[in-house]
């Protein structure tokens, strides 16, 4: 009785405040702590891309952007005589900075990210006219690279050889996606590392908003930390101890400036995700991606365990190992095509 009247309670508030984006906050501010943790994370990430932006140390997420704009600017058809003139001075700044530092201490820098980011700008110094903005970055840039190793730039937008077909035919892309399914139980045998990288390798080639990557694979291979971390999500019960490696998938708010990239960590991890589990297939072995609700008492075990940031989201958990063949797997009846997708459907 007392529960049915506060699920109506509930909704008659829920119907209120779902009128209005204003009358949502005020109650998810006043009756909810649901989006707390978020929100911390959001802001924090945002503080943390402001502090970051003067640091040149490891790969910097600002150059990244900009050095990716450039690369669509490049890449542009007409290409512009004169663009990037709103971010040029920011990305020479982080480039200086960076080639600074990997002067005196090359291993505190990426050393791939400035040798692309070298590129990149070379080119656009090199075909972008004439502009006292543009002409004083240029020397501040040449005057920079002045005693570099001359070198022309490769790491630039290029044409793919498209002449020859892909090596792998549809049929083979689906029959890897049909015998995909979340193995939950896995032979107690290790698993070379090099094949987990090999995997990583693969993901690292997905999409992400401006080419950013902003995650992390952490893998336990250790039998202790793998059945520590195992043992912290709710959606492994009955089978978590079986698992020979877990990794957990973070994603870095601090690669965004603003809270309308909030999504883009889940986005972005979730596709290297998907090419992860198709790799390790390839290389015979089975895997399961592992809820992560947004639950306080999980986030602070995770949190203290791998020593998380308050912008280090974790996106999911991926147990991974060699599938026991005796394991079953799900049936998993997939929806048909027409629930999936429709074509040029308006309101
Ligand atoms: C984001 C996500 C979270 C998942 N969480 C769990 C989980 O906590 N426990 C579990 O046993 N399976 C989990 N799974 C696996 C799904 O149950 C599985 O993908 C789904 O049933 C379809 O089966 P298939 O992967 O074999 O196609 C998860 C999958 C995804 C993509």
């Amino acid at each position: 009785m007392l529960e049915r009247f506060v699920h109506q309670i509930q909704h008659f508030i829920l119907y209120f405040a779902s009128k209005s984006g204003f009358l949502c906050s005020v109650y998810y501010a006043l009756c909810s702590a649901s989006f707390w943790r978020e929100h911390r994370g959001v802001a924090y990430g945002r503080l943390k891309h402001i502090k970051e932006a003067g640091n040149p140390v490891g790969s910097q997420y600002i150059l990244r952007r900009n050095i990716h704009l450039l690369e669509k600017g490049l890449l542009m058809r007409p290409r512009g005589k004169v663009f990037a003139l709103d971010y040029i001075q920011e990305t020479v700044g982080c480039y200086a900075r960076a080639f600074e530092l990997g002067r005196t201490s090359p291993d505190l820098v990426s050393q791939v990210e400035l040798q692309w980011a070298s590129d990149v700008l070379s080119l656009y110094f090199d075909v972008a006219g004439a502009h006292p903005i543009v002409d004083d970055l240029r020397n501040r840039f040449r005057t920079l690279r002045a005693d570099a190793p001359d070198r022309t730039p490769t790491a630039v937008p290029y044409k793919r050889d498209l002449a020859r077909p892909p090596s792998i035919k549809y049929e083979d892309l689906l029959a890897l996606a049909r015998r995909r399914r979340s193995a939950r139980w896995f032979l107690q045998k290790p698993v070379p590392r090099k094949m987990i990288d090999q995997a990583i390798a693969v993901a690292a080639l997905s999409p992400s908003a401006c080419n950013l990557q902003p995650f992390e694979f952490r893998v336990f291979d250790d039998p202790e930390l793998t059945k520590k971390v195992a043992s912290i999500p709710t959606g492994t019960l009955g089978f978590s101890q079986n698992f020979p490696v877990i990794v957990v998938l973070i994603g870095k708010l601090h690669a965004w400036s603003s809270e309308q990239d909030r999504h883009l960590i889940y986005i972005d991890a979730s596709l290297a995700a998907m090419a992860f589990l198709f790799a390790l297939e390839t290389q015979g072995l089975g895997s399961c991606c592992l809820n992560w609700p947004d639950l306080g008492p999980q986030e602070r075990r995770m949190s203290e365990l791998l020593g998380l940031e308050t912008d280090e989201r974790v996106i999911m958990l991926i147990a991974l190992g060699y599938p026991d063949p005796d394991g079953l797997v799900g049936y998993s009846q997939k929806k048909p095509l027409p629930e999936l997708r429709s074509f040029n459907i308006t309101a």
